[in-house]
């Protein structure tokens, strides 16, 4: 059987490779730790439960609108003025069926063949893939790691061609953990507005961060940034609801009317039941989604501080996400290794711990650690690193 063209031109992707290995080997018998997950361990919590039980007990079990139901949709404008004081109506908004397809059908409304999208790099694995099915073409700009791994408006400014037509910016990022401040993306968003370039901002990380700076969303800066930004959402990191995949898009509401004609005759809506789920999500306090950030800073501060004292291992402290992107080349030289992925083949073999390597990201000196695990889990998991470069020093 021949498939498509667009389908052979996927790449596979790293993280399910890893997460493939983890479990075989786990399957086998062995104490495997995972630092590869790209979720919350939490489970969702029970007033999210209690109110999808009720939405079934009172038949909410049929098909919705395809864009999602108005009152979830009034829970996200009320959502976005509340946090980031932005004002939308209910027809610039999408329910998706997680965030992630919230962009798929954005690029799908958006791209003619060739269009471009810019994507700094390190990038979550998604967004290529997503831009070349929909005939687009992914514009990749390597962000300085002594920038921590930020894009810069000069940057952004040489990438841009006439084909440019969008710009992602994911903050805090995927797979770095890293925040633009108000003032990068001021910069970012001048030259925006200079080429009439679209702004894609994903802050589906928005409520995880573990400084002191507030999430700023690059539409509050200003009207003109306002116009320019689709903003992508959701509650699968949030509240820990990544397998109720409910997710939204906010913005220009021609885009926004094409995207719901796309999903009519795709998904049709998200899930009914989930989609009550997420309105109890956004309307009840945010006490829950508070205590999930605190265990996760616990677990930043902890496997952070491991990191940076093992030899060959660099890392800047990310500000938010759940995850670390260490630079490990020094480690993977003196280990005599032939770069990142055999030395995270290696470690997985060796000492059962299972990490992602940066290549998949776009970034083949670092790798990608997620704490989204238990205190204990990472305590061992940082012993076995600190033996295997050890083990490895010539
Ligand atoms: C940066 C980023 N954007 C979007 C998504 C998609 O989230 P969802 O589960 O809502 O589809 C993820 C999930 O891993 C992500 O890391």
């Amino acid at each position: 059987m021949q498939l498509a063209e667009r389908v052979q031109a996927l790449t596979p992707s790293t993280t399910l490779a890893i997460t493939a290995k983890a479990k075989a080997l786990k399957a086998e018998g062995h104490d495997v730790i995972g630092l590869g997950a790209g979720e919350p361990d939490f489970n969702t919590p029970a007033y999210i439960l209690d109110a999808a039980k009720r939405a079934m007990d009172e038949g909410m079990t049929k098909y919705t609108p395809a864009g999602g139901i108005p009152e979830l949709k009034n829970s996200i404008t009320a959502k976005l003025k509340r946090d980031q004081d932005l004002t939308y109506t209910n027809e610039q908004i999408i329910v998706t069926t997680g965030a992630k397809h919230a962009l798929f059908t954005l690029f799908q409304v958006l791209l003619n063949e060739g269009d471009e999208v810019i994507v700094p790099a390190p990038y979550w694995v998604s967004y290529p893939e997503q831009i070349k099915l929909a005939e687009g073409k992914p514009v990749i700009v390597s962000a300085e790691e002594a920038n921590n791994f930020k894009l810069t408006a000069e940057q952004l400014r040489a990438a841009i061609t006439p084909k440019t037509k969008a710009v992602i910016i994911n903050s805090p990022s995927n797979p770095t953990g890293m925040m633009y401040s108000e003032e990068e993306l001021k910069a970012l968003g001048e030259v925006c507005l200079e080429h009439d370039v679209l702004i894609v901002s994903d802050e589906i990380y928005e409520k995880l961060i573990y400084t002191k700076e507030d999430h700023v969303s690059i539409a509050q800066l200003s009207d003109e940034l306002y116009h320019q930004t689709i903003i992508i959402n959701g509650v699968s990191k949030s509240h820990s609801m990544t397998g109720w995949r409910i997710g939204f898009a906010a913005g220009n509401k021609t885009v926004v009317k094409a995207m719901s004609n796309m999903a009519s005759h795709s998904t049709s809506n998200p899930t009914t039941i989930a989609q009550y789920a997420a309105l109890a999500a956004y309307t009840a306090s945010e006490d829950e989604v508070t205590k999930m950030k605190e265990a996760f800073k616990e677990r930043l501060d902890l496997l952070h501080k491991r990191l940076i004292n093992i030899p060959g291992i660099e890392c800047a402290k990310p500000s938010g996400a759940f995850y670390l992107f260490p630079n490990v080349k020094k480690a993977v030289e003196r280990g005599g290794f032939e770069d990142v992925d055999a030395w995270v083949k290696a470690l997985l073999d060796e000492e059962k711990v299972a990490l992602v390597p940066g290549s998949g990201f776009g970034s083949p000196d670092n790798v990608r650690l997620s704490y989204a695990t238990s205190l204990d889990q990472l305590e061992k998991a940082a012993d076995r690193i600190e033996n295997f470069v050890n083990k490895y020093q010539s």
